[in-house]
């Protein structure tokens, strides 16, 4: 019987894990790897908060998603924004509603956080209603920039939010007008 299980900030995953999360990452989303030898770095910066939905059969893993949040500044205001990413199922498990269970599991987690105001996620336009049915929605003029300041890169990839906070609700017309940034890589 799978098993459900959430590794917070800080708490470490299971070696065994750690490897068939990074297995997949690296065998579907290899820019990452291409573009950062470091084999010794950590998936993601502790700075990024990052946190894992792991649902695993004993040592074997069925589904994952990863969660991580950083502080953005936009439109004159600060945002705690959760990005949700690294969505994903070994394929013989799949269309068995494991992905909705880690899914809805990190969606939870997000809820969870009083202080938490906005959450994105980018995806392939055809999931929109499997994100939608775990109470994300579309935000058609989403444009972005990730990276660093002085080195940014254009993200406009299909975007998925949350709006939380009563701050962010005020806010939704910003995030449609104004090129958002948000820090760092892992979006
Ligand atoms: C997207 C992904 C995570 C979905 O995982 P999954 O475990 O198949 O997800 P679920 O089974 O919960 O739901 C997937 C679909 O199967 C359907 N489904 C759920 N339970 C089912 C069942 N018992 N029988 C048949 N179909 C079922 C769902 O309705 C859903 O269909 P929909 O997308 O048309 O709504 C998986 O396809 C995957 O790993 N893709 C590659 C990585 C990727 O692209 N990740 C997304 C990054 S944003």
């Amino acid at each position: 019987m799978p098993q459900l299980t959430i590794y917070r900030f800080n708490e470490a995953l299971p070696p065994e894990l750690e490897c068939q999360i990074r297995a997949f990452i690296r065998l579907t989303w290899y820019d990452a790897y291409a573009e950062n030898p470091d084999l010794e770095a950590p998936m993601l910066p502790p700075d990024e908060h990052p946190q894992h939905v792991v649902l695993a059969e004993r040592h074997a893993l069925i589904s994952h998603a990863r969660l991580s949040w950083v502080q953005v500044e936009h439109a004159g205001e600060r945002f705690k924004t959760y990005c949700l990413g690294d969505v994903f199922t070994y394929p013989a498990f799949r269309h068995k509603g494991h992905g909705r269970i880690v899914a809805d599991a990190a969606t939870a987690l997000i809820h969870e956080d009083g202080d938490a105001d906005i959450a994105i996620l980018f995806c392939d336009p055809k999931l929109e209603g499997f994100y939608g049915q775990c109470g994300w929605s579309h935000v058609p003029d989403l444009t972005a920039n990730i990276g660093e300041i002085g080195a940014l890169e254009p993200h406009n990839y299909f975007a998925m939010m949350l709006f939380l906070s009563d701050k962010a609700r005020r806010s939704q017309e910003a995030f449609r007008t104004q090129t958002i940034f948000l820090p760092g890589y892992d979006w």
